[in-house]
Parts: C-alpha cells; sequence; structure tokens
C-alpha cells in the first residue's frame, strides 16, 4: 500500500509498505516525528497521527487501549490514532497521516 505522510514542516512524503506497522513503516524511512519509542506496545504516543478526515473510514476508530494513551496527549482529536495500532494492508492504500507534534 502507498501511504502518505505530512509532516510538521508540511512536507508530504509518500512511502509503500506490505507488512508491520504504519508506525515502523515510518521509523524505516525516517519520518520526522514518528519515534515508536515503545516498539509499538501502545504506551508510548511517540507514533501519534491525525487521520486526514477522508479517510477514517479506512483506517477505523481506535481502540479503548489506545484511546487510553491518546487521553495524555494535547494534541488528540477524533482523527488521532497510534499508527503502531494501525496494520499495513492494501486497506489502507492511499491514506494520508499527519503527523502530530
Ligand atoms: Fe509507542 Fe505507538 S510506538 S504508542
Amino acid at each position: 500500500a502507498k501511504i502518505t505522510f505530512i509532516t510538521a514542516d508540511n512536507e508530504s512524503i509518500t512511502v509503500e509498505g506490505t507488512s508491520g506497522s504504519v508506525m515502523e513503516l515510518a521509523v524505516n524511512n525516517n519520518i520526522k516525528g514518528i519515534d515508536g519509542d515503545c516498539g509499538g506496545v501502545c504506551s508510548c504516543a511517540t507514533c501519534h497521527v491525525h487521520v486526514e478526515p477522508e479517510f477514517v473510514a479506512k483506517t477505523g476508530q481506535a481502540e479503548e487501549l489506545e484511546n487510553d494513551m491518546l487521553e495524555f496527549d494535547d494534541l488528540t482529536n477524533e482523527y488521532s490514532r497510534l499508527s503502531c495500532q494501525l496494520q499495513v494492508s492494501e486497506d489502507l492504500d492511499g491514506v494520508v497521516f499527519k503527523v502530530a507534534k
């Protein structure tokens, strides 16, 4: 799937991946602002992204554990997801994420 990240500098970077989490894809491609400090176990929020509204249907909503973690981040809004909790698959093709920073 081709996935686009928009960084805090408004740089748009499209990368391609087939497996793993969206966080891992971002880290492997050095997307600025996505650190994945906890290694993807939903406990750091350094992988916080905002799904561009038109793609929410593709990504789905955050689960309870994820929401609990997001509550600690001031930048959280209704489009927030922890990208380590999103699996890369063809379902996400074309999705755009804004890095929350
Ligand atoms: Fe830590 Fe996603 S990498 S919450």
